[in-house]
């Protein structure tokens, strides 16, 4: 190609430059500029959104609850008005996910597991939670092929985070295992999603995600576990009059409001330092913090309230780090959702409707250039 300096740019040249490339580089050359993930790093972003919600859920309502208002977790949370156990929570949303066949899966697993059916199911399966178990600080990761398609798979420890984990599992009659410690490693997150290519550029690069792919499995999970937050604790407990959720939780030993619950889940997440982020954003906010930042974040809320059925999404450069961004409608998935914000006195906006767009869920996640 010819080579240019700026002062040889003539005005015919710019004009044919502009032509033929259009501003956005990626757009130009999609096949040699695409953005992706690799595997290993989309797989720490999932198990990150998983790992972050249950600590939140297992510390800041299951742990703390417990001890101050004595509001108990239990297996037969239904009948006994009590929350749903930190693995029955996750049990929940992870079939929520699972049922959206959007590819990933995951489920909780150990080699000491209370229920027989949270037992490693394959070989890997087992071998992966030995592995964790000796060293947490790294997953166990493999591939299989599946009817065609490769699969990446990854095992997480899963551990002892608050000691109502170790309390309530060396007690219980069916627990194989009776001497947990706390931070132990008690089982695994077992994560799997199919791989877009392999083989074809370098072997590093070998096992990619599409960014777009990515967003879509980190908010399915965030989605997920915001509507069993919502509806089998929040909305459930308040309707039984057995506890509220409020906006000063901490001091009055209250539920965390459901977009507290995806904030505080958002700060670990950024102390991860893993680049990915979310928040919440809204056109019509309680807390002017959560309005849009910016256009992009206008015009997405903007779209997504005419058209909830796809997120809108763009690309972001923070210095030599790319990102890829996508906006989702969050829609209000119970009454408590409605309720609240229409009759909260900073609300612009009260005649929300049930599954009425209330704003939208901003994913940000990483990408590298292939
Ligand atoms: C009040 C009791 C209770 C508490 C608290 C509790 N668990 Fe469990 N846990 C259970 C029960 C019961 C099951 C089986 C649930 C089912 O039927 O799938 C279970 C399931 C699990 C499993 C899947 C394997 C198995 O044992 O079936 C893991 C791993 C696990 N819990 C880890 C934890 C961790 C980590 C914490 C703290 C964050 C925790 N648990 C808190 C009772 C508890
Ligand atoms: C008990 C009251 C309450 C309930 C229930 C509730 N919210 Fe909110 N919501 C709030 C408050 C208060 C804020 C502002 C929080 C803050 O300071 O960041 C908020 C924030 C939000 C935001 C960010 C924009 C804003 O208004 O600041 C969205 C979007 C949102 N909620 C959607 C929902 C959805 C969807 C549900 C149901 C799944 C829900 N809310 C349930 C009170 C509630």
């Amino acid at each position: 190609m010819f080579e240019l300096k700026s002062s040889f740019i003539r005005p015919t040249w710019l004009f044919l430059l502009l032509f033929l490339f259009p501003l956005s580089s990626s757009e130009a050359q999609p096949s040699l500029k695409q953005k992706t993930i690799p595997a290993h790093r989309a797989a720490d972003f999932i198990h990150a959104v998983i790992e972050t919600d249950r600590t939140i859920y297992s510390q800041y309502i299951v742990e703390r609850l417990g001890e101050t208002v004595s509001l108990k977790a239990s297996e037969n949370w239904k009948k006994a008005n009590t929350l749903p156990l930190p693995a029955q929570f996750l049990n929940m949303s992870s079939k929520i996910v699972n049922s959206k066949n959007l590819g990933i899966k995951y489920r909780l697993i150990s080699l000491w597991p209370i229920n027989k059916k949270n037992a490693s199911k394959t070989r890997e399966e087992k071998e992966g939670l030995k592995k964790v178990a000796l060293n947490p600080n790294q997953p166990h990761v493999w591939t299989i092929r599946k009817s065609g398609q490769v699969h990446f798979n990854a095992v997480y420890p899963d551990l002892a985070v608050t000691k109502s984990c170790i309390r309530c599992h060396n007690a219980h009659p069916k627990s194989p295992k009776r001497d947990f410690k706390r931070n132990d490693v008690m089982g695994g997150i077992h994560i799997s999603f199919p791989i877009s290519r392999m083989g074809k550029v370098s072997p590093k690069n070998d096992l990619t995600v599409a960014p777009e792919v990515v967003a879509d499995y980190v908010h399915a999970i965030l989605e997920a576990d915001r509507t069993v937050y919502a509806k089998y604790i929040v909305n459930r407990l308040q309707k039984k009059n057995i506890i509220y959720a409020s906006e000063n939780w901490w001091e009055e030993n209250t539920l965390l409001l459901p977009a507290q619950f995806l904030l505080n889940a958002s700060d670990l997440i950024k102390n991860m330092r893993l680049g990915l982020d979310y928040k919440l954003v809204s056109l019509w906010p309680i807390n002017p913090h959560n309005g849009a930042a910016n256009k992009f974040e206008r015009n997405g809320l903007e779209s997504v309230a005419s058209r909830p059925l796809r997120p809108y999404i763009g690309t972001l450069q923070i210095g030599n780090q790319s990102y890829f961004q996508a906006i989702y409608p969050d829609i209000a998935v119970t009454p408590a959702c409605v309720t609240c914000h229409n009759a909260h006195p900073k609300s612009p906006k009260r005649d929300f409707k049930l599954f009425d767009v209330i704003g939208g869920i901003v994913v940000s996640v990483p990408t590298k250039s292939n």
